[in-house]
């Protein structure tokens, strides 16, 4: 039997917008998907927006989410958010290993595992992404690299035998994010079967058909009803189209005119 899984959208801001544009662009999204049912929306501000989103979000039905988190809960670590400070400032979702991250700040797999696992832990729903480089595109290794990222990054749901349904991964194949050049519908889908059929390999059939998989890499509102047309993409992650309120609308209500 199939089960539905509900579509999300969520927003990475990234190190954007400026705090005085934050409520001005929480207010649009607030605005343009009032009534509307059937699709999980999620913002990811930077840190210190948090307080004000979550004041311009009000009554909308829009999930808050960090970018990023430690894997302790306290202690010194300068320069870092724990997940429990993300709870405290009202987040359910947080970002885990998102590509900039594995890049730019030298982020690896394992401690992806050890965030996943604190997050689960409070329970935060992670937000765990994957992706191949160009280079290993073209060099035919997509699929084992993306293995190599899930082994290593659920290395503990592995060892308990366990994820919990509501964990949500994302695809963002690398030379997609922020460059304008989509995946086609056809390339995503192919990578998120695999991704599916890893989790029910690796943990069970139940599991995989409840997990949500969202693709990421400049999404906007020009692809992604075909990419929604995939059957195993569930959603979309957005940079660059999410950090303008009408667009990132457009996006959530796709096909819904
Ligand atoms: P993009 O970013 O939509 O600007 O390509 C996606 C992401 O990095 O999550």
């Amino acid at each position: 039997m199939m089960f539905q899984r509900t579509a999300m959208i969520a927003g990475n801001w990234k190190m954007n917008p400026r705090h005085s544009d934050a409520e001005a662009l929480v207010k649009t999204i607030a605005q343009g998907i009032e009534g509307l049912e059937g699709v999980d929306v999620l913002v990811a501000p930077p840190f210190t927006h948090l307080a004000l989103v979550r004041e311009a979000i009000g009554s909308a039905r829009i999930f808050l989410g960090g970018q990023n988190m430690h894997w302790e809960m306290s202690g010194a670590f300068t320069g870092e958010i724990s997940g429990r400070m993300l709870q405290e400032a009202t987040c359910t979702h947080v970002i885990l290993g998102h590509s900039e991250r594995r890049i730019l700040f030298n982020e690896t797999s394992e401690t992806v595992d050890l965030k996943v696992r604190a997050a689960t832990f409070l329970g935060l729903i992670p937000i765990v992404c994957v992706g191949e480089t160009l280079e290993e595109r073209e060099a035919g290794q997509t699929f084992e690299v993306i293995r190599a990222q899930l082994d290593a990054s659920f290395h503990n749901f592995k060892a308990d035998q366990l994820m919990r349904p509501s964990t949500i991964l994302a695809y963002e194949p690398v030379w997609a994010i922020g460059t304008g050049r989509t995946a086609t519908p056809a390339q995503a889908q192919e990578v998120h079967r695999f991704i599916r059929e890893w989790i029910e390999n690796t943990f069970n059939t139940g599991t995989a058909a409840q997990v949500r998989i969202l693709y990421g890499g400049s999404v906007k509102p020009e692809n992604i009803a075909d990419l929604m047309s995939e059957p195993d993409i569930d959603g979309a992650l957005v940079g660059g189209a999410s950090l303008k309120g009408d667009s990132f609308v457009q996006i959530i209500r796709y096909g819904k005119a």
